[in-house]
C-alpha cells in the first residue's frame, strides 16, 4: 500500500447516486474505484450460501476474510463482480441483498474483516471510494471527503429507476420500507455508523441533477488535488 496516494471518499445512504459519480469520477481521473459496499453485499451472499443466519458474527466473520473475489471492467464500464469463480454482479445488487449486506455490516468483527482489504485499494495514481464509512473510519487522512444526502422518498425513486434500467425486478413500495429498515440500521448502527466526517464536504441532492452533483464533485477536487481529467 502506498500512504501518499490521494483518496476521494463518497459516503452517504443507499440510492443516493454515490455509484454513479464514484464511477464517473473515477472515468474522469483515471482512478480505480472501491465499491465497498459489494464487500458487504458479497459476504451477506457467501453467508446465505453457507447457510449462515445473518446475525452469526463467528461464523461469518471469517467468511469476509476470506472473500475470493475478483472485480474486473465489464463490456458497460461497471465492475463485474465475481465471486468464487461466479459472475454474481447482478445477483448482489438486488434489495434483498443490500438489505443482507446491511445485517452482517453491523457486526464488529465483519467490518474488522474487511477493513485492510478496502485500505489494499490505495494506490497510485489515487482512489475513489464509496461507501458509508470511507471519510470516517476506513480513510480518516483522505484528501476529499465528500458525503452525499437525498429524501429518503427521492432516493427510493432514483434506486428503482436504476433496478428497472438493469432489467431487474422492483416494487417502488417495497423500496420505500426497504430504504428506510436499511438508513435506520446503518445509521443507528454501534459501530461506524453511517455519518458524515466532520471535515466532509455535505451536498443535499434532492432537487440536483447528476450533471450537477459531478460538476460540484469535480470542482472540489481540482481545487484540493489539482488533479486532471483524463482527455
Ligand atoms: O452501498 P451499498 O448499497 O452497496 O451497501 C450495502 C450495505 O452495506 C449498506 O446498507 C451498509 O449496511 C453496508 N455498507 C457499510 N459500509 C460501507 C459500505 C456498505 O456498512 N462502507
Amino acid at each position: 500500500m502506498n500512504v501518499r496516494s490521494p483518496v476521494i471518499t463518497v459516503d452517504g445512504p443507499g440510492g443516493v447516486g454515490k455509484g454513479t459519480l464514484c464511477q464517473w469520477l473515477a472515468t474522469q481521473l483515471g482512478w480505480p474505484l472501491l465499491d465497498s459496499g459489494a464487500l458487504y453485499r458479497l459476504t451477506a451472499l457467501a453467508a446465505l450460501r453457507r447457510n449462515l443466519i445473518l446475525n452469526d458474527e463467528p461464523g461469518i466473520a471469517p467468511v469476509a476474510a476470506g472473500l475470493a473475489v475478483a472485480f474486473t471492467p465489464g463490456d458497460d464500464g461497471a465492475l463485474q463482480v465475481v465471486l468464487d469463480g461466479e459472475d454474481v454482479s447482478t445477483v448482489i445488487r438486488r434489495e434483498t441483498m443490500g438489505n443482507a449486506a446491511s445485517q452482517v455490516a453491523a457486526l464488529p468483527a465483519v467490518r474488522a474483516a474487511l477493513l485492510q482489504r478496502q485500505r489494499d485499494f490505495r494506490q497510485p495514481p489515487g482512489l475513489i471510494a464509496d461507501g458509508r464509512d470511507m471519510g470516517t473510519v476506513v480513510f480518516p487522512d483522505a484528501e476529499l471527503k465528500l458525503f452525499l444526502t437525498a429524501d429518503a422518498d427521492e432516493r427510493a425513486q432514483r434506486r428503482y429507476k436504476q433496478l428497472i434500467e438493469k432489467g431487474m425486478d422492483a416494487n417502488l413500495g417495497d423500496l420505500v420500507k426497504e430504504i428506510a429498515e436499511r438508513d435506520a440500521r446503518d445509521a443507528q448502527r454501534a459501530i461506524a455508523p453511517l455519518k458524515a466526517a466532520a471535515d466532509a464536504e455535505v451536498l443535499d441532492t434532492t432537487r440536483l441533477s447528476i450533471a450537477d452533483v459531478c460538476q460540484w464533485a469535480l470542482t472540489l477536487a481540482q481545487q484540493r488535488l489539482a488533479v486532471r481529467v483524463i482527455p
